[in-house]
């Protein structure tokens, strides 16, 4: 029985020697120069595979995402059917998310960018600040990042809410749900946050109609977003009109449609904008790859294997 990595655009050689350390016994391959005799493969990592080498492994028994979303494997249009794709849901990088989020909302309601200007031009503005309860803050996606993050959110003070497919309880929470309840989600968020998967039902969907219907009761007049799910969520030519136009006051993009974010893309310059690499929450090897080992473990085990992907729902 042998694992194989297929992740192109990773440092391979890295999460080979975290995989080595972790579960010294497994037999590690690397695609393309490592895959020995495919027949051996039954586990595998992918991230962006391209066409044709997951369908190439005739034993292949379980395809692991390297991260949360799994839309780097789904987009592989040779994708053999009927395998179980399993994602991670480890507390390691769901905290590394709410990290992150909690980062950027106090980002903007201390205005630590507007602090950062006055310092460099040595101004002492000490304009008046407000307290976390004068904002609402809305999350798209109450999945494992979303309820944490609206956990730590709610306990700083601010007034939160989420908006996921079923219904969600969550104490201190207003949880909406479906479609039928975006518009009122929209309509009481000040700061709109992103932490959906990539699916065709959520992309583009922080657009110019969607960023109009947010609230604008809120302390900066103009809404906030913060996306930090997949680019594809964003369109990003209504976000740069929008903050032009003064609909929109400031946004925080950890992703987007194409990455690296191309060097002349305007998002880059734009004063009211902050970028971040996806590094939101970054997998880190060690801890991964445990999570990975302990799965096949299970697997070999005939245990059933937890965090399986819907693929039909597309996360
Ligand atoms: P998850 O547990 O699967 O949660 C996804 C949430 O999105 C669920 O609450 C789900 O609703 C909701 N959702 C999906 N489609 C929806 C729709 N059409 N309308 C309304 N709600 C919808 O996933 P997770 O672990 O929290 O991760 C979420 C995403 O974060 C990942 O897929 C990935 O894209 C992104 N991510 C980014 C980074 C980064 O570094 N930037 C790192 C990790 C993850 P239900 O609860 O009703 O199913
Ligand atoms: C990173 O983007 C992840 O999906 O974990």
């Amino acid at each position: 029985m042998a694992f194989l990595f297929v992740t192109p655009t990773w440092p391979t050689a890295l999460w080979k020697a975290a995989m080595n350390k972790v579960a010294p016994k497994l037999d590690v391959r690397i695609w393309p120069d490592g895959l020995g005799r495919v027949e051996d493969i039954e586990y595998t990592a992918a991230w962006l595979p391209p066409a044709n080498v997951l369908k190439g492994l005739p034993n292949l028994k379980v395809i692991f995402s390297l991260g949360a979303g799994v839309d780097a494997i789904l987009k592989d249009p040779t994708l053999p059917a009927g395998i179980p794709i399993v994602r991670v849901n480890d507390d390691d990088l769901t905290k590394r998310m709410t990290e992150y989020i909690v980062l950027h909302v106090l980002l903007h309601h201390r205005q630590q960018r507007r602090i950062d200007a006055n310092q460099k031009q040595k101004i002492w503005d000490s304009f008046p600040t407000h307290a976390a309860s004068a904002l609402s803050v809305g999350i798209m996606g109450l999945g494992v990042m979303g309820q944490d993050s609206a956990l730590r959110l709610r306990d700083l003070g601010f007034r939160v809410a989420g908006w996921s497919r079923s219904r969600k309880a969550i104490p201190g929470v207003d949880c909406f749900a479906g479609p039928s309840e975006f518009d009122a989600f929209l309509g009481r968020s000040d700061i709109l946050i992103s932490l959906l998967p990539a699916t065709a039902e959520t992309d583009g969907i922080i657009n110019r109609g969607t960023i109009q219907k947010l609230s604008r009761k809120g302390p900066f007049v103009a809404p906030i977003i913060i996306n930090a799910g997949r680019g594809r969520q964003q369109v990003a030519s209504d976000i740069l009109e929008c903050l032009d136009s003064g609909e929109l006051y400031a946004a925080t993009l950890d992703v987007f449609a194409v990455e690296p974010l191309p060097a002349d893309d305007p998002l880059w310059s734009h004063p009211r904008v902050t970028i971040t690499p996806h590094i939101a929450a970054d997998s880190d090897p060690e801890v991964i790859c445990a999570y990975v080992a302990a799965q096949i473990e299970r697997h070999q085990n005939g245990l059933p294997l937890i965090n399986l992907v819907d693929v039909k729902r597309g996360y």
